[in-house]
């Protein structure tokens, strides 16, 4: 069996491929990465040399990159991470959001038509579903819950959706889509809430809490992600989609604090900034659907998983220092510039 797991130099992805190379040894798993700001080779130098597994740079909107890589290395499964993940950076540059998000699958979906493929599969997002008010906590997201995105991000990944369940209805192209809360765990860029919580704490910097602090996302340990996705490419049904989430709501305010006390750093430092435009109240996943079609359930709860990744970070410096000081970028080429 051959994987192709693009964005796998990414948080979640690089997650992914560790988890599949040692979960399913005979597997060869091919990632292929523009490594853009978020791609960082640091991530996958335990994997490197491993023999199953082999690192293509490239950009998955390139139509003759990505014939290529199907032409010579024939994947069985595409799991498409690959993606502009921000936001904040979304609300900046919309464009480069639609030109990966949106292109970049159709091109990836269009060589699984041309090369033929077992399965392709679209890492989504519960952003797609918009988002629930904060005074009706009996609300969650269902697979029925209608597309109503709220960010140029958000808009690109429920574009990409629509795209790749019509590329099932018309060429028959088996498809899968999950559709994630918010990810947390080791290798998380440091632009995100919580490794940018972490990282500043460490520094003793000030902290930026957006609006009142009071949003509430839905945070899965990113294992429990990889997990989810192993068992929907292995055994969901294709032409559906799959809700993935824990239960694990809570405010920005709460995870800040949270961070703060596991630290043992000071409140003073939280400091509350102007809001994020259009920002979304609140997110909040119902997985039945996965966990009775397939028996999927999350391993780790908010409380354990937070502390782990804590812990990731104090014992990692040297990978967010990297990112921080801009170090990681010039990885690649000394590290593989001649190879
Ligand atoms: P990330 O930003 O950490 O990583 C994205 C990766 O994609 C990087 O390695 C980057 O270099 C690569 N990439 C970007 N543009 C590319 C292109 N044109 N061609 C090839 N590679 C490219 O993102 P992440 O947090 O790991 O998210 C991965 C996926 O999961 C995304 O599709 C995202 O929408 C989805 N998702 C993320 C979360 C979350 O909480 N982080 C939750 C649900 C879904
Ligand atoms: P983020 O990690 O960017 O994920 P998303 O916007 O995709 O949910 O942000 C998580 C929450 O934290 C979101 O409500 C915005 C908020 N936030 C802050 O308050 N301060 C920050 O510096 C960042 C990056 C996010």
């Amino acid at each position: 069996m051959t994987i192709l797991v693009t964005g796998g130099a990414g948080f979640i992805g690089a997650n992914f491929v560790k988890y599949i190379i040692k979960k399913y040894p005979n597997y060869k798993v091919i990632c292929l990465d523009a490594l853009t700001y978020a791609g960082n080779l640091e991530t996958l130098s335990d994997v490197m040399d491993n023999p199953m597994f082999k690192f293509m740079k490239g950009n998955i909107a390139c139509q003759e990159t990505v014939y290529q890589l199907f032409e010579n290395e024939k994947p069985d499964i595409v799991v498409n991470f690959a993606a502009e993940s921000h936001v904040d950076r979304s609300i900046e540059n919309p464009r480069l959001f639609l030109e990966t998000n949106i292109i970049g699958t159709q091109v990836l979906m269009d060589a699984c038509r041309k090369y033929g493929i077992k399965r392709f599969h679209q890492v989504s997002t519960d952003e797609v579903y918009g988002d629930l008010p904060l005074d009706r906590p009996d609300l969650f997201f269902t697979e029925d819950t209608p597309i109503h995105a709220s960010s140029p991000y958000s808009a690109s990944k429920a574009s990409a959706d629509l795209l790749v369940l019509a590329y099932h209805r018309t060429y028959n192209l088996p498809v899968t889509i999950s559709r994630c809360s918010n990810n947390y765990g080791p290798y998380h860029f440091p632009e995100k809430l919580i490794p940018l919580m972490i990282t500043r704490a460490l520094a003793d910097q000030p902290l930026p809490v957006y609006g009142k602090g009071e949003n509430v996302r839905d945070w899965l340990y990113v294992e429990d992600h990889c997990s989810a996705i192993d068992l929907i490419i292995h055994n969901g049904c294709v032409g559906e989609v799959y809700n993935i989430g824990g239960h694990n709501e809570r405010t920005n305010l709460d995870v800040v604090k949270t961070i703060l006390k596991t630290l043992d750093k000071p409140e003073s430092l939280i400091t509350f900034v102007t809001d994020r435009p259009g920002h979304d109240m609140r997110y909040a996943i119902d997985p039945t659907k996965i966990h009775k079609e397939l028996g999927w359930l999350p391993k780790t709860k908010f409380e354990e998983g937070i502390k782990l990744t804590v812990t990731w970070y104090l014992q990692n410096r040297s990978w967010w220092e990297h990112i921080v000081n801009g170090e990681y970028q010039s990885y690649y080429e000394k590290m593989y510039g001649n190879r």
